[in-house]
């Protein structure tokens, strides 16, 4: 059984409860909407820890655009249902107040590497993900916590923060999971029309298929897709695109 806890008064409760049994907990950020790409980092989760906590929460600070904050999808009885076949213990599910008693007076700020590629393009949206993570690692405090590198940049972002800031708990990586043609899974892809969703996979067939950053620029461009950036850092292109209202984000290893 799920336990669905809504309150960050009980979950601080139940989790001290959890770590006093000396069990190992991991914890799975995620805004809903779940999908596989998100159950490979709960299945990684329940692998290596005793319990496993999975939240839900679409975080407001993380958004620069209130159109696309809106129309996040919201799919809680999937979401529920999913995580019970995963055998996840607790699921946190808490409300904007509950998280952000401060009106978000308080918040982590990172100079540098926050305001390239997707923080060039989503004003304070970085901000916004460290200042969530940092609550929720707080709330929960896991032993690992999962994150997955279809959102490198938030990856890299988050491990750096955790060292920086003396945090318990490992970040835990994990793989970029696809559709069956390609397509980088995400709760956003269902906002594509189908002509979109037809187009959309040209986007990882053009970056897998190397080339310098201004080539996959022009391809890309060819395509029909708007693009926010190409660029290459450590051995990886990473990029992203608009195809009509919808952003998508991907990159390669090389
Ligand atoms: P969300 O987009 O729901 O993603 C939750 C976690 O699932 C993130 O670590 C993300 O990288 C991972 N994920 C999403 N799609 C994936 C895919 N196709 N393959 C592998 N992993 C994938 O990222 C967030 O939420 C938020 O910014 C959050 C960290 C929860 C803070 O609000």
């Amino acid at each position: 059984m799920t336990e669905v806890v809504r309150e960050v008064r009980d979950a601080r409760r139940i989790f001290r409860e959890i770590r006093a049994q000396g069990h190992s907990l991991g914890l799975v950020p995620t805004m809903g909407a779940l999908h596989s790409g998100h159950l490979s980092l709960i299945e990684r989760a329940r692998a290596e820890n005793a319990s496993v906590a999975v939240s839900i929460f679409v975080n407001p600070t993380q958004y620069d655009d209130p159109a696309d904050l809106e129309s996040y999808p919201r799919t809680f009885e999937e979401d529920l249902a999913k995580c019970e076949a995963a055998g996840v213990n607790i699921m946190l599910w808490p409300d904007s107040h509950e998280i952000y008693p401060d009106d978000y007076r308080f918040r982590v700020t990172e100079s540098e590497f926050s305001e390239r590629l997707e923080g060039a393009h989503r004003r304070g949206h970085f901000d916004g993900v460290m200042t969530v993570v940092l609550k929720l690692l707080n709330i929960v405090r896991p032993d690992r916590a999962y994150f997955g590198e279809k959102d490198w940049q938030q990856f890299v972002l988050v491990r750096d923060m955790a060292e920086a800031f003396f945090l318990d708990t490992e970040i835990v990586p994990c793989p970029l999971v696809r559709e069956e043609d390609g397509l980088a899974m995400s709760s956003r892809n269902a906002n594509l029309t189908a002509e979109e969703r037809r187009i959309a996979p040209r986007f990882h067939e053009i970056l897998f298929g190397g080339g310098t950053t201004d080539e996959i620029r022009e391809r890309l461009a060819e395509a029909e897709f708007d693009v926010d950036y190409v660029e290459r850092r450590n051995d990886r292109v990473l990029a992203a695109v608009r195809l009509g209202k919808v952003r998508l984000i991907d990159n390669v290893r090389e």
